[in-house]
């Protein structure tokens, strides 16, 4: 859902997007359909899709699961360090097109390990891609591997066990998948190592499940961020927690509405949540999927909910404040969004 960009008053020339930082993006969940075709064909993999066309037909969700039943699926193409590669690289060009200048990346180690894809050549594949995204985009770049929630604890500590090596790579861990029945405080053991190890911690919490999630990810899990949240705004006191400590929410409102978490975005709570003194950003989750990249996010809650120049910087100051930046980098993405 691109739109126009709005003309700069001195030059006439279409503005540049907003320079913000994406923190909350699946790194499979920007499979695009041609790429997925043609890894397909790369790797000899049969899709039960004959066309492009077909498989975007299939982009109807009831809710969160039936997302992740195709999402799982598509992952099939993804075999080789290449295929890794490629798909982050195919998603940097996006992002840089969208004003994103520092982008926070998810990926699921397990998806793939599942299916005999061995774990470094995952983070291998896509740490190449990211090696070379600030000279090619000019975007600095994290990793945060996440634990499958609906996969048991152990599950999670082998997966912790095995990335050991390459945790010089990874900045965070996180915790995604199908939430309901699967609370934070299952994952309290594989948090306390990666804390332990240096890592910073985020999760999905308050998406489908309730603000009893986004507790337990607060003071179970410690968690730096919380991933959604939007179900936060249910109960008066967990909202005065997270704006005392300003802890940040990483908010997606297009997959909000294709997952029917909220009925429609008109109906999104980002302006009450900012009301309520919540530090509140803007992000994708998984694009390819949800109909828009990050600013396509923007530009939809600008016309959805009638938000005003100022109040779109404050999101996108909010990205960076939420970012896992040193000060002077944050500083200079700051006064980027100061100068736009
Ligand atoms: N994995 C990919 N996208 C997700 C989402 N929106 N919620 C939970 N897990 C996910
Ligand atoms: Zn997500």
């Amino acid at each position: 859902m691109p739109s126009t960009p709005a003309p700069s008053p001195s030059t006439g020339a279409p503005r540049p997007p907003l320079p913000k930082a994406e923190l909350h993006l699946h790194i499979e969940g920007t499979l695009e359909p041609e790429l997925a075709f043609a890894l397909a064909e790369r790797n000899g993999v049969k899709l039960p899709y004959a066309t492009q066309d077909e498989l975007r037909r299939a982009y109807s969700f009831a809710d969160l699961q039936s997302f992740l039943n195709l999402y799982y699926a598509l992952m099939a193409v993804l075999r080789t360090e290449d295929d890794f590669a490629d798909l982050a690289d195919a998603y940097l060009a996006r992002a840089e097109a969208q004003g994103v200048r520092h982008a926070e990346i998810f990926f699921d180690p397990q998806a793939h390990t599942a299916r005999g894809v061995p774990i470094g050549t995952v983070i291998r594949g896509l740490a190449r891609a990211l090696d070379g995204a600030q000279e090619t985009y000019g975007i600095s770049t994290r990793l945060i591997m996440c634990f499958l929630r609906d996969e048991s604890a152990d599950s999670a500590l082998e997966t912790f066990e095995a990335a050991r090596p390459y945790l010089d790579r990874i900045t965070a861990v996180g915790l995604d998948s199908a939430e309901v029945g699967h609370p934070p405080s299952k994952f309290k053991e594989v948090y306390a190592l990666a804390r332990e190890a240096g890592l910073k911690c985020v999760a999905h919490a308050g998406e489908e499940g309730p603000p009893a999630y986004v507790w337990e990810a607060l003071d179970v899990l410690g968690v730096d961020r919380i991933d959604h949240g939007v179900r936060s705004m249910e109960d008066e006191r967990l909202v005065a927690r997270l704006a005392a400590d300003q802890v940040p929410l990483t908010l997606c409102p297009l997959s909000n509405v294709r997952l029917r978490v909220i009925d429609d975005l008109a109906a999104h709570p980002l302006p009450a949540m900012l009301d309520a003194g919540l530090l509140v950003t803007v992000n994708s989750d998984d694009p390819a999927y949800f109909g828009g990249y990050a600013d396509d996010n923007f530009t939809a809650v600008r016309d959805a909910l009638g938000l005003g120049e100022e109040t779109l910087r404050t999101l996108a100051r909010n990205s960076f404040r939420a970012a896992f930046l040193d000060e002077a980098t944050r500083a200079k993405y700051l006064a980027e969004v100061d100068a736009h």
